[in-house]
């Protein structure tokens, strides 16, 4: 069985991770190591942040000793893109709120989805089109692999979800933008819907399919 490391201290997607990959993988998160690595998220796609996610820690765990046996570090980098804001929040989804104040780090979800509705206040409700973006990217964790070839062998995998967003948050389910964000095809918010229905059709449940698909063909 592969050992996959999650590259993410945000609970919310290890949960979604791990229920999504099941009894397939063993999965171990950055929550049960003992070292914090921060890689600044410098890139200007989710393809970049991830993969500077993903290459930090296959670095380190390939040169340490601190998680024995693991095979792959996978790295989740993902937003909300919003039409009629030119695809803001994007990749300053976690810090949107921050960013309009100067603060430093991400923000608290409440502040992000109330900038959001603040910004999208100026048009028409029928122009709130969105979706959610997720890139993963994967590195293999070799020991004494080195960095041009961990950069070269580094793959991404990505899932869109389409939808709308709503004037008024619902729901307690989920993280960040969930209540609101309605997906296409639904009239309730990812946060009222709940986690089987989100993890069964959300940006990051397709872009694991993809990974599933990629790491079982190779066996
Ligand atoms: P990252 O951790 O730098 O990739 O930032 C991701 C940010 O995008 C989160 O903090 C949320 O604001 C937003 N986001 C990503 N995925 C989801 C999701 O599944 N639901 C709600 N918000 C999400």
């Amino acid at each position: 069985m592969q050992t996959l490391f999650i590259a993410t201290g945000n609970a919310h997607k290890v949960g979604e991770i791990r229920s999504f990959l099941g009894s397939g993988f063993r999965v171990v998160s950055q929550k049960e190591v003992d070292l914090r690595l921060d890689p600044e998220e410098t890139g200007s796609s989710f393809a970049e942040n991830a993969a500077i996610k993903a290459i930090t820690w296959a670095r380190h765990l390939a040169f340490g000793a601190q998680v024995q046996g693991v095979d792959w570090v996978l790295a989740d980098d993902s937003g909300l893109e919003v039409d009629i804001l030119g695809g803001a929040p994007g990749v300053h989804s976690a810090r949107y709120a921050h960013l309009e104040t100067g603060q430093p780090g991400n923000a608290p979800d409440a502040l992000n989805n109330a900038r959001l509705l603040r910004e999208l206040s100026r048009f028409p409700v029928n122009r709130w089109t969105a979706r959610f973006r997720c890139v993963l990217a994967l590195s293999p964790v070799r020991p004494g692999i080195p960095g041009e070839v961990l950069e070269r062998e580094t793959r991404w995998f990505e899932g869109v979800c389409e939808g709308r967003i709503q004037p008024q948050p619902a729901g307690v389910g989920g993280f960040g933008y969930d209540p609101l964000f309605i997906p296409e095809g639904e009239t309730r918010s990812f946060a009222e819907l709940g986690a089987s229905v989100k993890n069964r059709i959300s940006h990051r449940a397709r872009a694991l399919e993809s990974l599933s698909i990629g790491l079982n063909r190779e066996g």
